[in-house]
């Protein structure tokens, strides 16, 4: 595997409670290896490593990366009132 793609860091600000960030697991099985729960305002700071081959990024949260930035969203759709 090439250095880059291991040091890369990914950026997850969470935009309401709950935002679940999962780590999963490299090689022949792909498992869920680690949960981090972030509320809202909090941010994680994640690589990809040599145990980790694949993040899942739960809830509405903004997700930083190398090679560019998108927004996940949440499954209860908002409903406006
Ligand atoms: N022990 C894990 C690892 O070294 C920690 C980890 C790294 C992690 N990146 C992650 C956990 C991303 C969850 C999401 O691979």
């Amino acid at each position: 595997m090439d250095e880059k793609s291991v040091n890369d860091f990914i950026v997850i600000k969470a935009f309401e409670d709950s935002v679940n960030v999962i780590g999963l697991t490299r090689g022949t099985d792909t498992k869920f290896h680690h949960a981090e729960k972030l509320d809202a305002g909090e941010v994680m700071i994640a690589q990809f490593t040599e145990h980790t081959s694949a993040i899942k990024v739960r809830g509405h949260a903004m997700i930083y990366t190398p090679y560019g930035e998108v927004e996940s969203e949440s499954k209860q759709p908002k409903i406006d009132k």
